[in-house]
């Protein structure tokens, strides 16, 4: 199948693989997940990749134990692989600035609030949500951006937003925007596939 060849990242469940996988057998994004990468052995979602025979590997501190093995091992599996794209989708660690430099505005994140609230260094995960429910804001969301050298600092794609409500707990507060991601993160891959965004300084625009 023509169509730009993505790489995803994960390091957990990959619920947002998995929703990037079932949008590309819909048709709805003109690629193919040609490399899933985690930084955890155990990753529920490097068995998906598997049970779906995509290549994928783990590359972490086990099997490189040092930063610079490990980024000349993702960067040689990402060269191999001709990768157009690469989707944080729920990584763990931090993408080194040598990659970030090579794919520069090729590298995009799904984060589980309205940047820029709730976001950067410690919010990642469940920590979102219970500081969302612990300031009491009525409303949040999910956010596509485009990765640049800081922490969920680059410029935004897509956000959607969702109501909080009295009763929410982390887990059905977590549960709800999950749903947004799996529905945002797909679209911004087809707008990246159809070449449709354009980044002006920090703006990301739609071409027509
Ligand atoms: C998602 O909530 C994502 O926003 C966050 O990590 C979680 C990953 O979930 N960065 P999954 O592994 O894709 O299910």
């Amino acid at each position: 199948m023509a169509g730009i060849k993505i790489a995803v990242f994960i390091s957990g469940r990959g619920s947002n693989l998995e929703a990037i996988l079932d949008s590309i057998n819909r048709e709805e994004i003109k690629g193919e997940v040609a490399l899933v990468i985690s930084d955890r052995k155990d990753a529920k979602g490097l068995e998906r990749s598997k049970e779906r025979s995509i290549p994928s590997v783990y590359i972490g501190k086990s099997n490189y134990s040092d930063n610079e093995s490990r980024v000349d091992k993702i960067l040689e599996v990402l060269e191999l692989k001709e990768i157009d794209l690469i989707v944080l989708a729920g990584y763990m660690s931090i993408v080194d600035t040598s990659i970030v430099r090579k794919y520069k505005n090729k590298i995009i994140n799904i984060h589980p609030s309205l940047i820029p609230s709730f976001s950067g260094k410690g919010y990642y995960g469940s920590f979102v949500h219970k500081a969302v429910l612990d300031y009491g804001v009525k409303i949040t969301g999910a956010t596509v951006h485009f990765v640049d050298e800081d922490t969920d600092t680059g410029p935004v794609i897509i956000q959607e937003a969702v109501k909080v409500f009295d009763e929410d707990t982390v887990d059905s507060l977590s549960k709800r925007v999950l749903g947004i991601e799996h529905e945002i993160l797909p679209k911004a891959i087809k707008l990246f596939a159809e070449n449709k965004l354009v980044i002006e300084g920090r703006i990301v625009k739609r071409r027509d």
